[in-house]
């Protein structure tokens, strides 16, 4: 069975080469964090942040200290993905919309703020880890937004986590999870690589 999503997901690869001529506007910018920020979160924390690198100047910030990988200086804008360290006491807050939008009742607050305390509070791991996952599930729905719109996209772990988060002046509570450079691809991509076998990495209990 196939449909325009399924297709665009088995269309998708990492791009390597990059039209460096072409850019994006501040409004495609802007929807591909909005559409990409539909993904979900743990307990709708929404605990991420995104830093569009996108002028020249910005750009020749981040090559060095991203293994000069050419995406960043050639692609029309390179996302620096942040997770932010889990913390429950940003929930009331980010479920008001919730219970504004009439989804959700107000009442219901604490049974989502409560164990979230309960899970991460104690916990700097768990706290890690879940802005890594929030992070890395943000990213991903932005590469297959970009894929829809013919743009090509790479997520890249080539970088210099410190020298990123001192240079771009991210918060303490602040990891830069990966690099996402999106924009017009030129020739000569590979296609989408072969992936394993199912039957290596898919077990039915
Ligand atoms: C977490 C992560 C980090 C990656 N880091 C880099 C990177 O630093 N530079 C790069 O060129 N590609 C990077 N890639 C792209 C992978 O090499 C690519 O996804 C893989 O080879 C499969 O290729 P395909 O997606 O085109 O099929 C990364 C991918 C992921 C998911």
């Amino acid at each position: 069975m196939t449909n325009a999503v399924i297709e665009t997901i088995l269309s998708r690869r990492s791009t390597k080469y990059y039209d460096a001529t072409a850019t994006l506007s501040d409004e495609q910018i802007r929807e591909l964090v909005r559409i990409g920020t539909t993904a979900p979160t743990s307990f709708h924390m929404q605990n991420w942040r995104f830093i569009a690198v996108r002028s020249a100047e910005a750009k020749a910030r981040l090559s060095p200290i991203a293994w000069h990988q050419p995406a960043v200086t050639e692609a029309a804008v390179t996302f620096i993905v942040c997770g932010q360290l889990a913390d429950s006491s940003v929930i009331p807050q980010r479920l008001a919309p919730v219970v504004e939008a009439g989804i959700m009742p107000e009442r219901l607050i604490p049974d989502w703020e409560i164990p979230a305390r309960d899970l991460y509070a104690d916990y700097p791991q768990r706290q890690r880890d879940e802005a890594v996952r929030t992070g890395a599930i943000g990213a991903t729905t932005m590469i297959y937004v970009a894929r829809s719109w013919g743009l090509g996209s790479t997520p890249m772990i080539g970088f210099d986590a410190d020298a990123v988060h001192k240079e771009f002046g991210l918060a303490e509570n602040e990891i830069p999870v990966l690099l996402l450079s999106i924009g017009a691809e030129r020739p000569g991509n590979w296609a989408q690589k072969p992936r394993r076998p199912i039957s290596e990495i898919l077990d039915f209990v």
